[in-house]
């Protein structure tokens, strides 16, 4: 295992929270704690925030990305935003697959592996959320699941192409309740998630690939996960929305 043969990665997901004004104030705060970052620094906001975090975050460390994209380029699809969109604001990042998605707006592994493509397609760099609910743990098929999704969500994906995409893993029961996945078992999803990328495209791209912890990652606990061997940043949530509490957890990822 050699974590310096990757980039890692600190994103922040904003969900649906800040309107133009807090999100103004938050990056205001945030750029200054974070301009010395040892790791890439990035906010995932709101569509209405993009083009704000875009223009405060010029010329700064702190890149910004979308929370989802559509997979056609343009048409008749009501409240949806495509990847070309996101590519012309300046936009460099997008999360696709996220279990809120998957689980409230009817997500499948269908539609993720379909966004997928058109973001890599438009030149944007992606996060890909893949994990597991607490039944599907309970039941001891968290390793399946996982491989499902990854799986499903990279049909298509050459080794090259690989490179601009990372995997969030986020345990469902983790998300929001502020119940942590031991550092244990956090890395040892994000290991079979390597392995796994090694039988898919080979152990160097394996080895290369960004893979996140997600799911109620704080100031506190950040550290002891980040320390984790297969752990190379994290997507977070909560504590994201509080400059000093995100900054804190880029401090513990820049060690
Ligand atoms: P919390 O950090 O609020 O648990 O959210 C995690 C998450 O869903 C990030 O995408």
């Amino acid at each position: 295992m050699n974590k310096a043969k990757r980039r890692a990665v600190i994103a922040g997901n904003w969900k649906m929270n800040k309107n133009r004004a807090e999100a103004k104030t938050l990056i205001t705060e945030l750029l200054p704690l974070v301009k010395e970052a040892g790791c890439e620094v990035v906010i995932c906001t709101p569509y209405t925030n993009l083009e704000t975090a875009l223009a405060l975050t010029e010329g700064s460390n702190v890149k910004v990305g979308a929370e989802n994209c559509h997979w056609a380029e343009s048409g008749a699809f009501t409240g949806e935003i495509s990847a070309p969109m996101l590519k012309e604001l300046g936009v460099q990042y997008v999360i696709i697959g996220h279990s809120e998605r998957r689980q409230y707006f009817g997500e499948t592994d269908g539609t993720v592996a379909k966004r997928v493509r058109a973001a890599l397609e438009s030149g944007l760099e992606v996060i890909l959320c893949v994990g597991e609910t607490l039944e599907q743990r309970e039941a001891d098929i968290t390793g399946e699941t996982i491989a499902i999704q990854v799986k499903k969500a990279l049909a298509g994906v050459t080794a090259e192409e690989l490179r601009h995409i990372i995997i969030a893993y986020e345990p469902v029961w983790a998300i929001g309740t502020g119940k942590t996945a031991t550092d244990e078992q956090a890395n040892e999803v994000n290991h079979m998630i390597r392995e796994l990328l090694g039988k898919l495209y080979g152990e160097e791209a394996a080895e290369a690939t960004t893979i996140q912890y997600g799911g109620s990652m704080n100031a506190k606990n950040a550290a002891g996960l980040l320390a984790q061997p297969d752990i190379d940043g994290g997507l977070i949530g909560g504590a994201s929305l509080k400059a000093p509490d995100f900054a804190a957890i880029v401090e513990a990822a820049s060690k």
